[in-house]
C-alpha cells in the first residue's frame, strides 16, 4: 500500500479559512484556455505588403528577414495566401521607380500603388478588407510625408491637397480603407470631403492618429527605399505623450475616422489602453518594422523562442485593447493559432 498523500504545504496552511489561490485556475491547459481573458484571431490581423515598380522578382529586405518588396505579381501570392488563412485585410505599400519632390507616382492612376489596389481587389476584394498607405513618404525624392516649402519645411495645407488628390486615385482604383498616416493636421477631413464629393461614401478612413516619431520604423525606410535624413519630429508625435495621443484620435474621429491608430504598439500599449477607453470606434495598432526586427533578431540568435514571442506580442497588443493588429507577422500568426 502506498503511503497517503499528504495535503499541500501552502503559504496559507497557518492561516484559518478558505486558501486562495489563484494557481489553481492555472492546473491544466484546458481550464487555463478556458479562463483565458484575450484571444487573437486571424480575422482582427492585417498584414502590410510591399509592392515595387519595376521588379522582376520579390526582393528581400535585409532588415526584415523574411519581409519582401513585391513584384505586382507575386503581390497576388501574398495576399491570396492571406485570404486563404482568413485575415481581416491587407494594407499596401507602393514603392515607385521614380521619386520626386511632390511624390507626384502616388496621385498617378497609373502608379505602383495603385495599379496593385485594382490588382489586389480583383484577386481577393471579397475576402479580405484591402486598406493602402495614404502618405507622400515612399514617392518623395527627400523621404518626408508631404511637400516641402522652399525653406524646406513640410507644408501642411499643400500636402492636403495632394492628399485629397491621392484619396480619389486610390478610391478609383478601388481600395476599400485608406490609411493617412502623414500626421498632416486635417487631414482626415479633407480626405473625408474629397472622398465625399465624389460619391465614394463607402471608402473607409483608418486613420493613423496616435503616430509617434519613433527610432522603431527604421526598416520600414529600407523596405520603402527611402532617403529621408533627419527626423519627422516637426509632425509625429514626442513619444512622451499619451493624453496628446487620446487628443488626436479624438479629433480624428470628429474629422471623419471610421477607425484611429496607435503606432508603433509595443512601447505604446498605454496609449492603446487610453484611447480604446475614449474612443466608440474600433482601435488598431502598428506593431511596426523595427519590433518585427528586433524580435527576428532575437530568435535568430536563439536567445527568444520566436513563435511562442510572436503570439506573446500580438496578446499583449490586444490585451491592452486594440481590435485589430497590423504585424507582419499576420500570415505567419493565422497559421500558428490553427495549431
Ligand atoms: C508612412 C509610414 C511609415 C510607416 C507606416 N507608414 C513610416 C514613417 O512614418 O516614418 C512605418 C511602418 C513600420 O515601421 O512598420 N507612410
Amino acid at each position: 500500500m502506498s503511503p497517503p498523500v499528504s495535503p499541500p504545504v501552502t503559504p496559507h496552511a497557518s492561516v484559518p479559512g478558505p486558501s486562495v489561490r489563484p494557481r489553481r485556475l492555472r492546473t491544466t491547459p484546458a481550464l487555463r484556455r478556458m479562463v483565458s481573458e484575450t484571444s487573437v484571431q486571424a480575422r482582427q490581423l492585417v498584414l502590410p505588403v510591399f509592392v515595387r515598380e519595376g521588379l522582376r522578382e520579390p526582393r528581400a529586405i535585409s532588415s526584415m528577414p523574411g519581409v519582401v518588396q513585391h513584384t505586382r505579381s507575386s503581390l497576388l501570392g501574398a495576399v491570396a495566401e492571406a485570404a486563404e488563412l482568413g485575415l481581416g485585410g491587407v494594407m499596401l505599400f507602393g514603392i515607385p521607380e521614380h521619386k520626386n519632390a511632390t511624390g507626384s507616382a502616388g496621385v498617378d492612376p497609373a502608379g505602383v500603388l495603385n495599379l496593385a489596389i485594382t490588382d489586389v481587389v480583383a484577386e481577393v476584394g471579397d475576402q479580405l478588407t484591402v486598406m493602402s498607405d495614404l502618405c507622400l513618404d515612399e514617392f518623395t525624392d527627400h523621404g518626408h510625408c508631404g511637400v516641402l516649402t522652399p525653406d524646406g519645411r513640410v507644408d501642411n495645407d499643400r500636402t492636403l491637397e495632394v492628399y485629397a488628390e491621392m484619396a480619389l486615385a486610390q478610391a478609383d482604383a478601388g481600395v476599400d480603407m485608406v490609411g493617412p498616416s502623414g500626421m498632416m493636421d486635417g487631414q482626415v477631413r479633407v480626405i473625408r470631403a474629397a472622398l465625399d464629393a465624389q460619391s465614394h461614401h463607402d471608402v473607409s478612413i483608418l486613420a493613423y492618429s496616435a503616430k509617434y516619431a519613433s527610432a522603431f520604423f527604421g526598416p520600414f525606410r529600407e523596405a520603402v527605399d527611402s532617403s529621408l535624413t533627419g527626423d519627422r519630429r516637426t509632425y509625429q508625435q514626442d513619444p512622451a505623450n499619451a493624453v496628446e495621443g487620446v487628443r488626436e484620435a479624438l479629433l480624428d474621429i470628429a474629422e471623419g475616422a471610421d477607425l484611429v491608430m496607435v503606432k508603433p504598439a509595443m512601447g505604446y500599449l498605454d496609449v492603446v489602453r487610453r484611447v480604446r477607453d475614449e474612443v466608440s470606434v474600433p482601435v488598431a495598432a502598428y506593431n511596426v518594422s523595427g519590433e518585427y526586427s528586433m524580435l527576428e533578431a532575437a530568435a535568430a540568435n536563439g536567445w527568444i523562442d520566436r513563435e511562442q514571442a510572436i503570439l506573446e506580442t500580438l496578446t499583449s497588443i490586444r490585451r491592452a485593447g486594440a481590435d485589430v493588429v497590423l504585424t507582419y507577422w499576420a500570415s505567419e500568426a493565422a497559421r500558428l493559432l490553427q495549431r
